[in-house]
């Protein structure tokens, strides 16, 4: 270990190859603590290079095979931790069955980590990744009122309009309380908005094909997205740590810079990036307007980076990939 870093103790990440759990390991890593990570295949070489690659991982990265619908699938990774980031949860905008495929891994997933956090003496603070999606959603929203941490998504509203990743994120973090409550462990939540900025894996996921898609002038996926809050990977990442650190952090914490809608974002990127082609013409939304209170997070000292640091670091990782 470098010796100017000092050791930080254990910690697990569930679903360390993904987009947001990546960045976090990374920053894990490079801030002294020793990251255990759960994926779904350890041995899929190509999928974890980017892991491996990182700063520190040789020395202080170990991963573990752990599957959401396995019951003590995470008891290995998890005992010994200080602190468990569960960040793993399926990321699907369209399913044919979205019981199997989003609502049940989501909530029978966070419960199985919960059950191997109890099992673990180790244990001081379980820090969930849930989602903005789970505060924006509601029919009711007075556009003066910025929506914070006390408010939830209407879980009728997403069952309405099909909403099943949203559903699947109030479920999960609404199960996680009751769990957490009932044995006595220290959660906080992170609710990120629509997370921009590199991805360390070579395959984009869901959110970052989507922002692909505007470079490359698509509508469609943009279009459905509307008002959104927007946050820096990296901002998504040391909020995490934060909280986790953060002796007095507690209850849930949205996390968001700017808010704006779909076409103001397009109208943003066409003129900072004029050689791509991003879509002009977009439909206006009949979806009630808001902004964000995110002065919980912002009172632990956070500084959220700006819409153009998140664009600009973005498309340059875009661009180094290929993908653009
Ligand atoms: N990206 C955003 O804008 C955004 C915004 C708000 C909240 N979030 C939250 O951030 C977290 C990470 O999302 P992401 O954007 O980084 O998407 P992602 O790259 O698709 O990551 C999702 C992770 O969950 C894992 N996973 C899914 N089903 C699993 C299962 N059955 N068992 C074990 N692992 C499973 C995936 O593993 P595999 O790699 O094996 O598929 C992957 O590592 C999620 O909780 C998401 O709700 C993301």
């Amino acid at each position: 270990m470098d010796k100017k870093l000092k050791n930080k103790g254990k910690v697990c990440v569930t679903g360390a190859s993904g987009f947001v759990a990546s960045w976090l390991v990374k920053r894990l890593l490079s801030s002294g603590y020793f990251v255990v990570g759960t994926v779904r295949d350890p041995g899929d070489a190509k999928k974890l290079e980017h892991l491996w690659g990182l700063e520190g991982a040789k020395e202080r990265l170990k991963l573990f095979k752990a599957d959401l619908m396995e019951e003590g699938s995470f008891d290995e990774a998890i005992m010994g931790c200080e602190g468990v980031f569960h960040t793993a949860s399926p990321v699907v905008g369209i399913s044919s069955n979205p019981k199997i495929e989003i609502l049940e891994p989501a909530v029978k997933g966070t419960l199985n980590v919960l059950e191997s956090c109890k099992k673990n003496p180790s244990l001081r603070r379980v820090v969930l990744t849930s989602s903005s999606s789970t505060v924006r959603i509601r029919m009711d929203i007075d556009p003066n009122v910025p929506l914070d941490e006390s408010v939830w998504s209407s879980t009728e509203v997403c069952e309405h309009f099909q909403v099943w990743y949203a559903l699947s994120k109030i479920q999960a973090e609404k199960v996680a309380w009751e769990f957490c409550k009932e044995n006595n462990i220290d959660l906080v939540t992170v609710l990120p908005a629509f997370v921009i900025g590199p991805s360390l894996p070579p395959n984009l996921c869901s959110t970052a094909s989507d922002v692909l898609g505007l470079f490359k002038g698509e509508t469609r996926k943009f279009e459905f997205h509307g008002r959104m809050g927007y946050i820096h990977i990296d901002d998504i990442a040391l909020c995490h740590i934060l909280v986790y650190e953060h002796k007095e952090a507690h209850g849930r914490y949205l996390c968001s810079s700017t808010v704006m809608e779909h076409y103001e974002l397009a109208s943003f990127l066409a003129s900072r990036y004029p050689s791509y082609p991003i879509p002009r013409s977009f439909t206006k939304l009949d979806r009630p307007s808001y902004t964000y209170n995110t002065s919980k997070i912002e009172s632990l000292g956070f500084k959220f980076k700006t819409m153009e640091e998140m664009f600009d670091d973005c498309l340059n990782s875009l661009i180094m990939q290929g993908h653009l």
